[in-house]
């Protein structure tokens, strides 16, 4: 009990106007309140990302916090496992830690990332959080490497009238694929996970029933771009409008990794991309864990919501 109560005189504060917020003094390898959690629950509501600094977590300490939030993910390809099926090795080097080729496919799999998104779209049921843990970050003052973020709420309500009646009924097509139509070099899906990971679309506009019905965009920047309705060149067109809209400064913030640094994300507001860097000089290493989410993506006319939206 008392290392519990050492672990409740934490500080938040906004990092950035656009979204963020660090929060000192918690020690997350230490048991952690039930009540802390519904705190970092509605901060991560209101922020959008939550940066837990100077922290020292094992692979079990990560896995243990992470679960506080909610059942986690398993990755749908081993490549990317460190020794639990639920972590991701984000990282320019192989899980023991050997400097990789520029051409080997753990590094052009870092490359996938550095597109907006928004982790698992490519899932019937999305993420809900990432939690994402710096082990060996960039020098101070090296340039990249930063992880952008961008407020998917702030950018939705910043488009014009016209544009927001455009999108309302609209889906997009998310596809784990979509890495494949970038990188033609990676190993092509095995059978095992076009079986488990099909395309799927989800609403370009969410609608969130837990904060009134909000609505924020939900997209992501890299080739998956068809769009329900729309013939390819315009659906194009309309994707590229969107992705320059919502990378406009008023909108992001780039995080600079300190190593210990716990970054939590909000997949269901925020847009996130790794930023390039020079792979053949530095060493980038993450370790990450995902919360599944509690249902598929709503839009305004989704069958469980549409009496109760909010007309526009
Ligand atoms: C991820 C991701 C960004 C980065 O781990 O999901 O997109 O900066 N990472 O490495
Ligand atoms: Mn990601």
């Amino acid at each position: 009990m008392e290392q519990a109560k050492l672990n409740t005189g934490y500080v938040i504060t906004p990092l950035a106007d656009a979204l963020g917020a660090e929060v000192t003094g918690l020690d997350l390898a230490q048991p952690i309140l039930p009540e802390t959690i519904a705190e970092m629950k509605r901060a991560i509501a209101t922020y959008g990302v939550l940066c837990f600094r100077k922290q020292s977590l094992t692979e079990a300490q990560q896995i243990e916090f992470s679960k506080l939030w909610g059942p986690l993910e398993d990755f749908p390809e081993e490549d990317k496992t460190v020794s639990a099926p639920s972590v991701y090795h984000v990282a320019n080097v192989s899980a023991d830690g050997q400097s990789l080729p520029e051409t080997d496919f753990r590094v052009i799999f870092q490359k996938v990332n550095a597109r907006w998104h928004t982790d698992s779209s490519y899932r019937y049921v999305p993420a809900y959080v990432s939690l994402l843990y710096g082990i060996e970050v960039m020098p101070k003052g090296a340039p990249g490497g930063r992880t952008g973020f961008s407020n998917m709420i702030a950018a939705y309500a910043a488009l014009p009238n016209d544009l927001k009646d455009e999108i309302e009924p609209l889906h997009m097509v998310h596809t784990y694929e979509f890495g494949r139509r970038l990188f033609p070099e990676l190993p092509p899906l095995t059978k095992f996970e076009k079986e488990a990971v099909p395309p799927v679309s989800h609403p370009l506009v969410r609608v969130h029933p837990d904060r009134n019905y909000e609505r924020s965009l939900y997209l992501t920047a890299n080739a998956g771009n068809e769009i329900s309705g729309l013939p390819l060149d315009e659906a194009r067109a309309l994707h590229r409008r969107l992705v320059d809209h919502i990378s406009q400064p008023q909108f992001t913030y780039f995080h600079e990794w300190e190593k210990g640094d716990l970054v939590v994300w909000d997949n269901r507001t925020m847009l996130h991309k790794a930023e390039a860097y020079d792979m053949s000089t530095y060493r980038r290493v993450f370790r990450r864990t995902t919360v599944a989410g509690d249902g598929p993506v709503l839009g305004p006319y989704s069958h469980a919501v549409i009496n109760k939206v909010r007309p526009r």
